[in-house]
C-alpha cells in the first residue's frame, strides 16, 4: 500500500492524512475483493523498516490500525472474515498486541475471506524466525523442507499468492513475502495507494487473468 506520504505531501497536508485516505483505500478494496470473488486478501500496513520513521509518524500509524480494528471489528466478524496478523508482533505495544491476539481469536473460525495484514513485517526475518523454530524444536537437518518452512511460517496455513500489487511507482517487493511470492505474478502501478480504488483493482485483476502461469515448466 505505497505512496499514502506522497499523495498527502502533494496536498500540503500531513503524511498521516495519507495514511487515513489509505485505510479508506483498504476498506473499499476489502469490498471490492468480496464483489469480485477474491477470497484472500495479504496487505502490507508496516514493514520492519517502518520503524525507521519518526516517532510522530508511527505512533499515528498505530493509532490508525487500533482505530481501524475498533471500528471494524464487528463487522469483519459479521461477515465471516478471518483476521491474521505477521510479521514480528512483539514489537508492538502490550496494548495493541491485546487487541490483535483477541481480533485473531474472535474471527479464529471464519471462513468466508482470509484478511491478513502485515505488521513489523519482514520477510527475511520471518524466514530466519521460521528455520529457527524447526532447530528449536529439534528438527533434523534432512527434515528441513520446503514443506517444513513453509508451515513454520506466520503464514501457515494460508495459500501462496496469486497476485502481488504494489501501488507507488517502485518496483520491487521490499521484503514483503519472499519465499510466498517465489511464483506469484506481480503487478505495479503507478498510483498511489490512496487513489487505488475498484477502478484500479479491476484493471489489475484484468491484467493478471491474461498471464500465462507456468510455475517454471516449459507448457
Ligand atoms: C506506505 O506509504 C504505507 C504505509 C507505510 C502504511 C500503510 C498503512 C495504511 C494504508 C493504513 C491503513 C492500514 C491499516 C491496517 C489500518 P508511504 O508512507 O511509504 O508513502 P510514500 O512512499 O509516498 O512516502
Amino acid at each position: 500500500m505505497d505512496g499514502n506520504g506522497r499523495w498527502a505531501t502533494a496536498r500540503n497536508l500531513p503524511r498521516t492524512a495519507g495514511h487515513k485516505k489509505g485505510a479508506d483505500s483498504l476498506r473499499t478494496i476489502m469490498n471490492a475483493c468480496r464483489d469480485l470473488g477474491v477470497t484472500h486478501l495479504t496487505v502490507y500496513a508496516f514493514s520492519s523498516e517502518n520503524w525507521r520513521r519518526s516517532d510522530a509518524e508511527i505512533s499515528d500509524l498505530m493509532q490508525l490500525l487500533q482505530h481501524y480494528l475498533q471500528q471494524e471489528l464487528q463487522t469483519l466478524h459479521e461477515n465471516k472474515i478471518r483476521l491474521r496478523f505477521i510479521g514480528d508482533t512483539e514489537m508492538l505495544s502490550p496494548e495493541i498486541q491485546k487487541q490483535l491476539a483477541e481480533a485473531e481469536q474472535l474471527t479464529t473460525r471464519n471462513n468466508a475471506f482470509h484478511f491478513t495484514i502485515a505488521l513489523s513485517y519482514g520477510a527475511r526475518q520471518e524466514i530466519t524466525r521460521a528455520v529457527q523454530k524447526l532447530i528449536a524444536q529439534g528438527t533434523a537437518a534432512a527434515d528441513i523442507t520446503e514443506e517444513t518452512i513453509s508451515a513454520a511460517l506466520d503464514t501457515a496455513g494460508l495459500p501462496e499468492p496469486d497476485l502481488l500489487i504494489r501501488t507507488g511507482g517502485e518496483e520491487r517487493l521490499s521484503n514483503f513475502l519472499l519465499w510466498q511470492s517465489a511464483y506469484t505474478e506481480l503487478y505495479f502501478t503507478k498510483t498511489l495507494w490512496p487513489d487505488f480504488g475498484k477502478k484500479e483493482f479491476v484493471a489489475a485483476l484484468e491484467n493478471f487473468a491474461g498471464r500465462e502461469r507456468r510455475y517454471g515448466t516449459a507448457e
